[in-house]
């Protein structure tokens, strides 16, 4: 039995829910025969599925075949002058370079010197600094945060080469809409809404049981290991961050880095964001706005080229990034727990003609299964719980079938509660 979809295709996510669970592969991509970007799923000997409600009952194998997904750097080889339609935006979601060219306006930059001096005022007034880019912005940059940037220039430079390989050998890592895991470029749920201009590479560090570094790139020969450098020192860096947090919230230190699952469990994942050059940038945007689900990014921007702007006070700020610096946002797990004391902010990501741009966003989780909610300490008469108790998986779920779209997703829950 062969079952023919789109990767966008509605049907697919009821079956992505189906098939959690049951025995079968994915083998991406497809044997010759089929188009290179395929994916088939094998669901193996499984006898029942349930597709819209209606559980049906095979006695054979279950073929999944979905339709190509184009990498949007690939899109270029050809020579073309013109963006594909599926890629032009909307007039009213295109960026416009008038708007934002003469402002002088950057993102708070934070230096992390002093936050473990054994000075306590020193330290308390970097806190300080925090809480306020949190409350003000939910948005910044920190240097002196302890990371070598020999490490983090590596880091990017090996995903660089990376990106360069021939299709065929990236291809090895395609990843299937289900895991997300590897090589793979943006999906859309939603029916006629257009594409972004990026391809990206996705991969699991923490919690340990989802990390499987054979599905990292073995080529270039340093990649794994430098990702796992890079990882270590990331994830030392966000419990840093996580343990300011919770100060400023008035909470006790660990409490966040509990909420999210402990350091062995919660989740940390990397993803490189490629934006290859645009003939038409005018026209399109390498990631539709939106707000990270998770708890907090940890991006290491292209330091030559600017392309991340953040929606404030109604306005987009391109931000202005600085040598050996990262970018620090916050994101939807930390407004649910934090009661919306602190709020995630909608950014996206414009792309240019003349420069690729990589960028490596480092996502800190919460765990997949633990319930979240707002905290009992933040919550009085006159702060009553904003937000349902939801885990980070659920909502996951929830954000991938409607796809980006600005602070909508968690502004919903809001309503829906
Ligand atoms: C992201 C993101 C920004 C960038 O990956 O979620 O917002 O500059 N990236 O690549
Ligand atoms: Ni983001």
């Amino acid at each position: 039995m062969l079952l023919e979809v789109h990767p966008s295709c509605p049907l697919l996510l009821e079956l992505m829910n189906t098939i959690t669970g049951h025995s079968g592969t994915w083998l991406p991509p497809g044997p010759p025969a089929w188009p290179l970007f395929g994916y088939i799923f094998n669901l193996g000997t499984m006898t029942h599925i349930t597709i819209a409600g209606l559980k049906q009952k095979y006695s054979f194998v279950v073929w999944l075949k979905i339709e190509p997904v184009a990498r949007v750097q690939h899109l270029l080889d050809s020579g073309i002058l013109e963006i594909p339609e599926c890629y032009v935006k909307k007039p009213s979601e295109r960026p416009s370079f008038t708007e934002y060219a003469t402002s002088d306006m950057n993102i708070p930059v934070i230096d992390l010197q002093d936050l473990f001096s054994d000075d306590d005022s020193l330290r308390q007034t970097t806190n300080n600094l925090v809480a306020s880019a949190c409350r003000e912005w939910g948005f910044f940059q920190v240097v002196n945060h302890g990371i070598s940037h020999q490490l983090m220039a590596a880091t990017q430079e090996v995903w660089r080469e990376f990106f360069h390989l021939p299709l065929e050998e990236k291809q090895k890592y395609a990843n299937s809409p289900i895991t997300y895991e590897g090589y793979g470029s943006r999906l859309r749920a939603e029916k006629g809404v257009s594409l972004d201009w990026s391809d990206y590479f996705f991969l699991h560090y923490l919690p340990i049981s989802l990390r499987d570094e054979d599905k990292w790139p073995k080529i270039p020969v340093s990649c794994r290991e430098l990702v796992e450098k890079y990882s270590e020192e990331v994830v030392k860096l966000g419990g840093k961050l996580m343990k300011v947090f919770s100060k400023n919230l008035g909470l006790k230190e660990n409490y966040l880095e509990e909420a999210f699952g402990g350091k062995e469990n919660m989740g940390a994942c990397l993803r490189v964001n490629y934006y290859p050059k645009c003939p038409q940038p005018g026209l399109t945007l390498g990631i539709s706005p939106h707000s990270d689900p998770g708890g907090m990014t940890l991006l290491f921007p292209d330091e030559k080229v600017s392309g991340l702007q953040v929606h404030h006070k109604n306005k987009w700020i391109t931000v202005k990034p600085l040598p050996n610096a990262f970018i620090v946002n916050l994101g939807d797990q930390l407004q649910v727990l934090s009661n919306a004391n602190y709020r995630s902010v909608e950014h996206r990501v414009i792309v240019n003609a003349e420069k690729e741009r990589v960028s490596l966003a480092y996502f800190y989780n919460p765990r997949g299964d633990i319930p979240i909610k707002p905290v009992e300490e933040l919550i009085t008469e006159d702060n009553p719980p904003l937000y349902p108790c939801m885990t980070f998986n659920e909502y996951r779920l929830y954000i991938r079938t409607r796809g980006p779209c600005g602070k909508a997703q968690v502004e919903s829950l809001k309503s829906s509660h």
